[in-house]
């Protein structure tokens, strides 16, 4: 692997857990557990790659369409497991943030989510994202109100959820669309779908991913030389 074209951003839409689960004759819910536990797993590879930040799409503002018993593990269980699992935060070497919004969680999700922000804040090096009730049109109208006017393309990025752009996408479980994430953020990263559902993505396939983005010639609307 030429660690020297790392992408800086790369983004992952978590997908296929559901698909994932029945494939191993287990709930739903077993499926968004081991995705879970996977995204340090996979943090983890991103960071000792030279990734620089991670954004991932967890739960999207259209996911409250799903029946309330999954909506409600999905709201519940990080709970439980951040309890369970919070006296190892200090071994967590990178920053960890979310962006989406933030009117509809529980006050207990609401700590959780700010404790573990406020813990990993002074971290450098890599940063972790977990978009949740993420979507890019409600990214994009807050954005606009919020923004210093008159508008610009640099003062509009400003006023984003996730500011850098994104160098390489990713999407789990062979789905080829966006589904609202990061519409602005991805105007020129390069793609990457994969057949592999989310519990089942590793270091090996981020490689993989890395090692395709490689072979990409990104020309941003110039010329390649
Ligand atoms: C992704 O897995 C996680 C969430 C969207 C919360 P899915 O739950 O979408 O899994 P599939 O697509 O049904 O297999
Ligand atoms: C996209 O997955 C959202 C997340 C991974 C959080 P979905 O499973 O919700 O997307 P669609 O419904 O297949 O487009
Ligand atoms: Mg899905």
């Amino acid at each position: 692997m030429k660690l020297s074209n790392i992408p800086n951003h790369v983004a992952i839409i978590l997908d296929g857990n559901g698909r994932w689960a029945k494939k191993m004759g287990q709930p739903r819910s077993f499926g968004h557990y081991m995705g879970g536990r996977n995204l340090f797993t996979v943090a983890k590879a991103a960071e000792k790659l030279g990734i620089k930040k991670l954004s991932v799409y967890a739960f999207s503002t259209e996911n409250w369409k799903r029946p309330a018993d999954e909506v409600n593990y999905l709201m519940t269980k990080p709970i439980e497991m951040y309890h369970e699992n919070k006296h190892r935060i200090s071994d967590i070497t990178y920053k960890i943030t979310f962006a989406g919004r933030r009117d509809h969680f529980s006050k207990e999700l609401l700590e959780v989510m700010e404790e573990i922000e406020e813990k990993t804040k002074a971290n450098q090096g890599f940063e972790l994202t977990v978009c949740i009730d993420y979507g890019a049109y409600d990214e994009l109208l807050t954005a606009y109100e919020k923004a210093e006017k008159p508008l610009t393309k640099d003062s509009l990025e400003k006023a984003l959820m996730v500011k850098e752009p994104v160098d390489l996408l990713i999407r789990t479980s062979g789905e080829m669309r966006l589904s609202n994430f990061l519409l602005w953020q991805v105007a020129y990263a390069e793609f990457y779908f994969t057949k592999v559902h989310w519990p089942a993505f590793n270091e090996k396939q981020l490689i993989k991913a890395i090692k395709n983005y490689q072979k990409r010639h990104r020309r941003f609307g110039g010329l390649s030389s």
